[in-house]
């Protein structure tokens, strides 16, 4: 089969050039490096995305999960492997859009955490699956039973408690149900909380002490699947709105502030300071409507005002950033440092990693000169001091090899060369979110 990333005109960018799905899972280990492998990084990254088996499908969201890994141990990579996620969507080839119904029938292809000793790889319409520390799938998870909603792709582990906070969206009632699970792992609680209609929740917002949703207006439509590749579509009618909860709060106790009507793929972070809640957010001003083009996503903040009711925004940055990451400690915490994939020529890939400094407001940025990333993951140094001592860790491509690699970045000075890049002997495909997952201490 050809995995070569060949550019073919008039064909969706997410099935061309290295967009395009590979069609062979692989083990490899023998890995060359280029620079050195900071010997503190024991453990995996890995990273998940869309891969339709056929080649084909209508939309980026919709192919098949498969999850690429890295090994890393004592400054050394020990394996590449990638693997489908085997859900019973992938051996029945069934279309993702006809089994909303079942919560086993999930695509797998958005995100892949690990919590409590478990790596679950996510969708956001269904049950999380189960994988292990090898890439086999073990199957669908739903703690023990407990969980009566899928989750979302963008849990969020309190970076002080060590808790899972997710949510669910469904395209019937109830729209929106609020899950906790204990940082053991033990589904704790579950609350519908009650919104307009059927929207796309993509994500959503911890702090110490709250949960924000955020119930903005891409609403569930059928006739969006004819434009867009996916059901849903922006309503000018729907309204925005956060919604904060204490985080062992219900229903009642949410309260709702009004905002401009955008869309919101990924936050940064959120935190609290005295009456405010802060949120750090890639915003889009629109996206999904039938007489607008989409506009590029930019950093923008939010702050809650509790005790004035209101909300103030204001943009941050005019470049087009997405896929944001902190360090995981700070999830939900005062933070200084988010990282961002810098996108270029209108694509959702990553010609540099800019890291902005919420402090003094300025940004630096990692130039993969050439090469194209993802996602940058950040992970802590050994004995680590500054909030940006640390990694990043991201998949490059290589068109010039038409092969990929894991790049690692001195967090702390982007703007050097990377400290080492892990040579893979085949692309990865531009994907969604991933992971750093230690090995047990
Ligand atoms: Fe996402």
């Amino acid at each position: 089969m050809n995995q070569h990333a060949k550019i073919e005109k008039d064909k969706a960018f997410w099935l061309n050039g290295n967009f395009a799905p590979v069609f062979e899972e692989r083990t490899e280990t023998a890995l060359t490096v280029t620079g050195s492998i900071p010997p503190e990084l024991n453990g995996r990254y890995f990273r998940t995305g869309a891969n339709p088996p056929s080649g084909e499908t209508p939309h980026w969201f919709l192919g098949q999960g498969m999850i690429h890994g890295v090994e890393l141990q004592n400054g050394k990579a020990n394996w590449y492997r990638n693997r489908y996620v085997r859900t019973p969507m992938l051996e029945a080839g069934s279309d993702p859009m006809a089994a909303f119904d079942d919560l086993t029938q999930s695509l797998a292809n958005t995100h892949i955490v690990g919590h409590a000793g478990k790596i679950l790889a996510l969708e956001e319409g269904h049950w999380p699956f189960e994988m292990t520390p090898e890439l086999e799938t073990v199957g669908a998870y739903s703690y023990g039973g407990k969980l009566q909603t899928g989750m979302t792709a963008h849990p969020k582990i309190c970076g002080k408690t060590g808790e899972l906070l997710f949510f669910a969206y469904g395209t019937k009632p109830p729209f929106l149900t609020y899950h906790r699970a204990s940082a053991e792992g033990e589904l704790v609680q579950s609350e519908v909380i009650e919104v307009k209609g059927a929207t796309m929740v993509h994500d959503f917002n911890i702090t110490e002490n709250f949960v924000i949703f955020m119930d903005l207006p891409l609403v569930w439509n059928l006739e969006g699947a004819a434009k867009f590749g996916l059901p849903i579509q922006w309503d000018d009618d729907y309204g925005a709105r956060l919604g904060v909860m204490p985080r062992d709060g219900s229903n009642k106790d949410v309260v709702w502030y009004d905002i401009d009507p955008c869309y919101v793929y990924h936050p940064m972070n959120a935190y609290e300071d005295g009456d405010e809640i802060i949120l750090d957010v890639c915003r889009m001003a629109h996206s999904m409507t039938l007489d607008r083009p989409d506009v590029p996503p930019v950093l923008y903040q939010w702050r809650i005002n509790q005790a004035t009711g209101k909300v103030s925004e204001r943009q941050l940055d005019d470049r087009t950033v997405e896929f944001p990451r902190v360090p995981d400690a700070k999830v939900g915490l005062p933070y200084r440092y988010g990282y961002t994939a810098e996108f270029a020529d209108g694509l959702p890939a990553a010609a540099a990693f800019r890291k902005y400094d919420q402090q003094t407001g300025t940004s630096t940025a990692h130039d993969l000169k050439g090469r194209m990333g993802g996602e940058p993951v950040f992970v802590p140094a050994a004995g680590a001091s500054a909030e940006d001592d640390g990694y990043l860790l991201s998949f490059a491509y290589d068109p010039t090899e038409d092969k990929s690699e894991l790049v690692i970045v001195d967090a702390s000075n982007v703007e050097a060369d990377a400290v080492a890049r892990v040579h893979l002997p085949t692309r990865v495909p531009f994907g969604f979110h991933g992971s750093w997952i230690a090995d047990p201490a």
